[in-house]
């Protein structure tokens, strides 16, 4: 019988591919090439599973030009690059590889914030160039995270992280804003409250974005929402580019209507807004939130569970839309 074909559409670890050779052809990336649709269309045909990232986009018209496709599998926990209604449309399973990475990213944006209310990034860059010559008691003064109101905007996994770090390690207020209000027992032990986005906005010292991005969520923070903010206030943006207008963001980090930002994440990533690279006020990072060797291959590892239980006629752990299972044969 003829074994299923699978793409995967970025480079991946080598034991990863090994353990999908075990059931698949694998057609492997291991240049890690970033496909233009049209490559990767051309790489889709008479494949049944992909691998990817939040990177790939996942449309209607691609579905419908690869009938074999049964299932995609992604190794990110973001999936706004899927038409999930469009897979189900066509019994194609779709799935994401969350709660491996909740700590890990939540650690990232904590250490974030924290740099960005520190200035650490801009005190290396002073000390680096030679400028430092002396103590001073106003040099590169920031602000404290201790004591201080920690905002979040989307609680989910990620946030609710961050605000345990924030409530138990740093004795911060933690308020926080989310489409649906968490239960009482899951806000006491982080210590949150739930408030409206505009108390959020004017009440934090150091706001975290951690919310998923949509059409809805396109632009949650633009030049509306920081004239809210507190002159002495913080933003860090570890959830996904777009959610911020880097633009808007720029503007008001010049004209200090904000005091600092910290970005992992761009509007047009990797391309990073040119206004915000000439400012010293932001700290800027390239997507790391989650870039740990164990959490990377947690999340390969849970990509490639799914794809193999797909494929196989098992469950995979963290369908999407499991309502497709089980899948048609292709
Ligand atoms: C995700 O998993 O969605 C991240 O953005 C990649 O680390």
């Amino acid at each position: 019988m003829n074994r299923p074909q699978v793409l995967l559409a970025r480079a991946i670890f080598p034991e990863a591919v090994a353990r999908l050779r075990e059931h698949f052809e694998v057609d492997d990336n291991p240049e890690d090439t970033e496909f233009t649709p049209a490559q990767l269309s051309e790489r889709l045909r008479g494949k049944q599973g992909l691998l990817c990232t939040a990177g790939e986009p996942i449309t209607a018209a691609l579905l419908d030009a690869h009938p074999l496709l049964r299932a995609v599998c992604l190794m990110t926990v973001g999936y706004n690059n899927v038409d999930v209604p469009a897979c189900t449309a066509r019994g194609v399973l779709a799935s994401n590889a969350p709660g491996v990475l909740t700590e890990t990213t939540a650690d990232l944006g904590f250490a974030l914030m924290m740099a960005t209310a520190r200035r650490m990034a801009e005190a290396e860059r002073y000390l680096r160039s030679g400028q430092w010559t002396k103590w001073r008691y106003d040099l590169l003064t920031g602000s404290d995270i201790h004591g201080a109101t920690l905002g979040i905007l989307g609680m989910g996994r990620i946030g609710q992280a961050i605000a345990r770090r924030g409530h138990l390690g740093f004795g911060m207020k933690v308020i926080y804003h989310n489409r649906s209000r968490l239960a009482a027992e899951d806000e006491a032990p982080i210590g949150a409250r739930y408030v409206d986005k505009t108390t959020l906005l004017r009440e934090s010292d150091h706001l975290v974005l951690v919310l998923p991005y949509s059409a809805s969520s396109r632009h949650a923070i633009g030049a509306a929402e920081l004239a809210l903010m507190k002159p002495t206030a913080t933003l860090t943006n570890v959830a996904r580019g777009g959610i911020v207008d880097d633009a808007a963001l720029a503007q008001a980090l010049r004209d200090k209507r904000i005091a600092a930002a910290g970005l992992d994440v761009f509007e047009n990533e990797p391309a990073v807004n040119p206004a915000l690279l000439d400012l010293p006020n932001v700290v800027l990072l390239p997507h790391i939130g989650s870039a740990t060797e164990r959490t990377r291959r947690a999340m390969v590892g849970c990509a490639v569970d799914n794809l193999i239980a797909a494929l196989t006629g098992g469950t995979p752990p963290t369908a999407i839309n499991p309502q497709v299972l089980p899948l048609r044969p292709a």
